[in-house]
């Protein structure tokens, strides 16, 4: 298990690529087969041994928190009505979030996932935690997030969740400079964060997911924020980079499912429909009839 022990989830962006629907519904409660993003990214963090999580939020987003809240009306009200299999699916979830201590803090504007991490500061002082945005999930074996605290337990320093990419596509991401020092563990160099085609330092990619020390709240604290007013983590790793501070970067086993337009989300949940015994024979062969 993890010696970290809390988790900070931001979801207060705009989410903006999902418009119209993140206008009335934020984009970490949309569902990947029968349950929201957000579940598979909670339980990813349980998984991982962590046993608090800390939502970014953005003001009056409060639908998460009541999501991850238990309801023993609705269990009742099953039980009373003999709703067996529904009572059972909702058991199950009630026992995935058993133990685990939810809380929250807001964010007034959406200035930035680096502004979104700062604004947890006070409910971590002083130690190391795990980052993880709400829009990505990477399904595995060993959850993501114990992968990276398992390196971090040998190296005592930021650890950066990495995948490759094809070259084509890296500039749509944040990129990275590396040294391979193991298999899968990198120092980290540079952080290019959307590099033009001509300036793609390796087809590493950052993932959504971290393991922060607390020195990276002093730093952005500091941070000058961008032209449009916001705070990139990616620019704070490279200060701190910059300042000669060490930071690792993991290429993450398992498969990266990502929810953040509307084309991965749709991808991500074929991805699980498709391997799911409940509806994967059903699904595949009503995909063929579709003209
Ligand atoms: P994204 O880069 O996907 O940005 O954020 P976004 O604003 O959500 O979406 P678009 O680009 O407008 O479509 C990555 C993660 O950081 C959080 C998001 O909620 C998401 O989980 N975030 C981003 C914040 O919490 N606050 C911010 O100010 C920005």
């Amino acid at each position: 298990m993890s010696d970290i022990k809390k988790a900070i989830v931001p979801v207060a962006g705009l989410g903006t690529r999902f418009l119209p629907m993140s206008r009335v519904l934020s984009k970490d409660l949309f569902p990947l087969v029968d349950k929201p993003v957000i579940q598979y990214v909670a339980e990813e963090v349980i998984k991982s041994g962590i046993k608090e999580i800390i939502f970014v939020l953005s003001p009056g987003q409060k639908t998460i928190l009541e999501y991850f809240k238990k309801a023993p009306d609705l269990e009742k009200l099953l039980i009373k009505r003999k709703k067996e299999k529904q009572l059972k699916d909702y058991k199950d979830f009630e026992s995935m979030i058993e133990g685990v201590k939810f809380s929250y803090v807001i964010q007034k504007e959406p200035l930035g996932d680096g502004h979104a991490v700062l604004q947890a500061a006070g409910k971590v002082k002083g130690e190391s935690v795990a980052l993880s945005f709400g829009d990505d999930v990477i399904d595995s074996a060993e959850p993501a997030l114990l992968q990276l605290a398992n390196i971090f337990k040998t190296c005592s320093a930021p650890v950066l969740a990495l995948k490759s990419m094809p070259t084509e596509k890296v500039p749509a991401y944040g990129a990275v400079a590396v040294e391979k020092i193991a298999n899968r563990l990198y120092k980290i160099k540079k952080i290019i964060e959307k590099p033009e085609p001509s300036k793609i330092p390796s087809n590493l990619v950052i993932v959504g997911k971290y393991i922060l020390t607390p020195d990276i709240f002093g730093y952005l604290k500091n941070a000058k924020p961008s032209k449009k007013g916001e705070i990139i983590l990616a620019e704070v790793f490279d200060k701190m980079l910059n300042d000669g501070k060490m930071i690792y970067g993991y290429e993450l086993k398992g498969e990266w499912l990502e929810c953040g337009d509307k084309e991965k989300w749709l991808k991500s949940f074929f991805y699980f429909a498709l391997r799911d015994p409940r509806f994967a024979k059903e699904l595949k062969d009503y995909i063929k009839t579709i003209k």
